[in-house]
């Protein structure tokens, strides 16, 4: 299984950023904790790392054909970037929804996914181990699930 691993804004200061909320581990870090669960699962990995919205749209349209699934962290685009939502049904491709921090816990506004219905699930609230949760998930049941539904 190929997997893309998409890091939304501000998660290039991950260690630095709020490190109360979002731990000490730097990207880098995390990527090499997903490259590593990876590969004991016999899986392939590319991260990445966007700012803008657009660049997240366009990673989507270029999945599809080459990754079998998706592990998209929005940061706060989750809460209201339609365009993504968009994307993301637009590539159909299996995709888990992960966060850092527990959104539920959080500020109101961090209540509302625009992106969850058309993922497979979502992980939230295990720091960086939400990534590696999804990764599992997405190796031990690839195909089917409540996307189709939500599309
Ligand atoms: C986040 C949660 C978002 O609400 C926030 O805007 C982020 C990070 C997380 O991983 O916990 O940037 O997606």
């Amino acid at each position: 299984m190929n997997v893309l691993v998409i890091h939304g804004p501000n998660l290039n200061a991950l260690g630095t950023r709020e490190p109360q909320t979002y731990g000490t581990r730097s990207l880098a870090e995390i990527d090499a904790a997903i490259a590593a669960e990876a590969a004991t699962l016999g899986a392939a990995v590319r991260c990445v790392q966007h700012n803008s919205e657009g660049a997240i749209v366009d990673e989507l349209h270029a999945a599809r054909g080459v990754f079998d699934a998706v592990i998209l962290n929005p940061g706060a685009y989750t809460h209201y970037a339609y365009a993504i939502r968009d994307a993301i049904a637009a590539a159909g491709l299996p995709t888990v929804e992960v966060h850092l921090s527990n959104v539920a816990g959080r500020e109101d506004f961090r209540h509302v996914s625009v992106v969850a219905a058309v993922c497979r699930g979502t992980i939230a609230g295990f720091g960086e181990r939400s990534y590696l949760l999804a990764l599992r998930a997405l190796v031990a049941a690839p195909a089917g699930g409540p996307q189709a539904a939500a599309n």
